[in-house]
């Protein structure tokens, strides 16, 4: 054939695909989310397969481990015993509680690990939603807004003063980062993070991480707060605001399913963009190589690379420690 453009000729060899490659994935790209209870045992989590209930000690080897292959920051996310739970959510800021304790034992194990801790208030409420719960005039569930964003902000205060270096407000309540922002600089706490969950949509593919943390709501479900997975524009709306109320980093949640949301942010913010592969993504992948229909290291590579190509900076993975281990 006369052909002089033949895109093949980048892809001839190892070393051209090298030079050409647009997209690469490194341990630094990485958030690994940790589940963390206060047993002093660590438990397999049966939802999760692979995943774990770390014990305090667990966690900070885990994390140290993970830290030591070059996975700068972790995520924490606490199972809290039943007895702890109340409609108010108030053991969510208790200074002695599980997180603080956790951020303060990994803080001085790891200093420079980074430790991110979700803000909302879905472990500690009786109800297992993100906010606080109220009935209307004819009896139906209410998530009330602006009650749950006091709460939050001094969830996110009690994660500052026990040293977490960024806070991570999952609720989806509205004016929740500004009113954040605000308590923490009000607070001395200025140089803690915001990252965002922007646009966190009401999934079933959270599924297997309420059943990690037994968080899954008593009632109703999240379609009132996470935003209706059929739209992308309104993500947009959520990335204004967030912008300015102050966040340092936006995210999008789940991501594989929402590569166009994180394509659409990524054209529309200079703001750093984290996307987080949720529970369900694991699963979907780690069941299908568990029975041998899927190259498990291949396809969580190709999941990843997917992902930061659409336009993630960085990534929550629960896969990140097997990743940054082969790399
Ligand atoms: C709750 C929270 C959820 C996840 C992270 N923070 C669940 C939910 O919103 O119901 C899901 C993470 C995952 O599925 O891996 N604030």
């Amino acid at each position: 054939m006369d052909l002089p453009i033949r895109p093949r000729r980048n892809r001839r060899t190892a070393g051209i695909r090298a030079l050409v490659r647009e997209t690469t994935l490194t341990a630094g790209d990485l958030i690994y989310p940790l589940f963390v209870h206060e047993k002093d045992v660590d438990e397999a989590i049966e939802s999760m397969p692979g995943c774990t209930r770390w014990s305090l000690a667990g966690l900070v080897k885990e994390a140290g481990e993970a830290h030591a292959l070059g996975i700068p920051a972790v995520v924490l996310f606490p199972a809290i015993a039943d007895e702890f739970k109340t409609s108010g959510a108030e053991e969510c800021f208790n200074p002695d509680g599980l997180v603080p304790r956790a951020i303060k034992a990994l803080k001085e194990a790891h200093p420079s690990l980074l430790v991110i801790t979700d803000v909302a208030l879905d472990p500690y409420n009786a109800d297992g939603h993100d906010g606080l719960v109220d009935r209307n005039e004819v009896g139906d569930l209410e998530i009330v807004n602006d009650e749950t964003v006091a709460v939050l902000c001094e969830q996110a205060l009690s994660h500052a003063q026990a040293g977490a270096d960024l806070v991570a407000p999952s609720d989806m309540m509205d004016g929740r980062v500004g009113a954040i922002r605000s308590y923490l600089d009000e607070s001395g706490f200025m140089d803690v993070s915001i990252m965002s969950y922007t646009a966190k949509f009401a999934s079933a593919y959270y599924g297997p991480f309420r059943g990690a943390l037994e968080s899954a709501p008593k009632e109703g479900d999240k379609k009132t707060y996470q935003m209706d997975p059929a739209n992308a524009r309104e993500a947009l709306r959520e990335l204004i605001l967030d912008e300015d109320e102050g966040a340092d980093i936006v995210m999008v949640k789940p991501a594989g399913p929402y590569l166009d949301v994180i394509s659409m942010l990524r054209e529309a913010t200079t703001l750093p963009i984290a996307a987080y592969q949720v529970s369900g993504e694991y699963l979907m992948l780690k069941s299908a190589s568990a029975a041998g229909w899927l190259d498990e290291e291949k396809v969580v590579m190709e999941s990843l690379l997917g992902i930061k190509r659409a336009g993630a900076d960085m990534i929550l993975t629960y896969f990140a420690k097997d990743v940054a281990g082969r790399m």
